[in-house]
């Protein structure tokens, strides 16, 4: 078979996975080398990652997965710099005046964008900034700052690095509906403001037979307002065991997410979120479900593997 990689190249198409540094060896560093020409690290470069205690931070990773990706003509996707999940203790149990936090969010995007500049094709600035209702979450960074939080950290970002393509990405906006529509208006203001905002991330994690048919109309009228679309975090689960026939059908649910994806122009590519269903978050947060990536637990391709080979060109 043509690695998926090489299908993608020719349509110039981005085809990435979401890694753990510390596997890259192996069978799962053969197939994440071969298969992909993206890597975005699934835990690596968050907050809490890389700066585990105050001004003390632990690159080794991230730089790993930076490393392998440019020793195997991979871009990076970095992921991600602002999140109400897995930050470092220090930041969430403190208490911030708003300078304060302000100051400490753009040290933070200043050195880390700062230390891969020029490395990475693209950053989630921001994850996750919605509630499902298309109100903005709560988090620390949007009470303490206020919701022009995300304005500010796009600009710091563009500051510290100006060649990575900074995006917004989010879940539950892969179809038209509120949370999206949100989505859709704060890029608007945002480019109507002159804030730096490239992309935006749609992360896709989603159900076998439940593919939004609003998808590619979705993905469309992002591109209208001039920033990219990356499906970020692709995969498809079902309730265990898989049987033939749920594969098959998620082997369509690929197809049908990367057909969306590759028929829009400014649709720059899909990443799964992780390419095996030994190294997916699935299980551990939805007991009971699973087999949601385009390989098995033993490393063997999926129908979904071969869905993504045909919607990218393959036979
Ligand atoms: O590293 C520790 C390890 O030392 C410890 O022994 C083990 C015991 O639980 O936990 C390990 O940390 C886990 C970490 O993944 C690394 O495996 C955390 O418990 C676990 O919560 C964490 O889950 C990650 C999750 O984000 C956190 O919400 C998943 O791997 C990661 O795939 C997932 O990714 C997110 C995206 O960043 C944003 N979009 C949603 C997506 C799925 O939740």
């Amino acid at each position: 078979d043509t690695p998926l990689r090489d299908l993608a190249d020719a349509q110039g198409k981005v085809i990435g996975t979401a890694v753990t540094g510390s596997k890259l060896t192996g069978t799962y560093g053969e197939i994440a080398g071969r298969e992909f020409n993206s890597l975005t690290p699934g835990n690596a470069m968050k907050w809490g990652s890389v700066e585990p205690s105050r001004g003390s931070h632990d690159w080794a990773e991230a730089d790993r997965i930076v490393d392998f990706a440019e020793a195997h003509g991979q871009q990076v996707r970095g992921h991600t710099l602002l999140w109400h999940q897995q930050n470092p203790g220090w930041l969430t149990n403190g208490s911030w005046t708003r300078d304060q936090l302000g100051a400490i969010v753009q040290d933070h995007i200043a050195t880390e964008v700062g230390r891969y500049k020029g490395r990475l094709a693209a950053w989630d600035v921001v994850n996750e900034p919605f509630n499902e209702d298309g109100t903005y979450r709560p988090t620390l960074f949007h009470d303490t700052l206020g919701q022009d939080y995300i304005a500010q950290a796009l600009t710091w970002a563009r500051a510290a690095d100006p060649s990575t393509k900074l995006y917004i990405n989010d879940y539950n906006v892969e179809g038209v509906n509120a949370k999206s529509t949100a989505l859709y208006n704060l890029v608007k203001s945002l480019k109507e403001r002159g804030v730096p905002v490239d992309g935006v991330g749609l992360q896709a994690h989603l159900i076998v037979g439940q593919v939004p048919s609003t998808l590619q109309q979705n993905i469309q009228r992002f591109a209208d307002l001039g920033v990219d679309v990356a499906i970020t975090e692709l995969d498809i689960r079902m309730q265990l065991p898989a049987t033939e026939a749920k594969l098959t059908q998620q082997a369509a649910d690929y197809k049908a997410v990367m057909k969306a994806c590759v028929a829009v122009t400014r649709c720059v590519g899909a990443t799964v979120w992780g390419f095996t269903d030994s190294d997916s978050w699935i299980p551990d947060t939805f007991p009971g479900q699973g087999a949601a990536t385009p390989y098995d637990e033993n490393y063997s391709p999926k129908p979904a593997y071969h869905a993504v080979a045909e919607a990218l060109g393959g036979t």
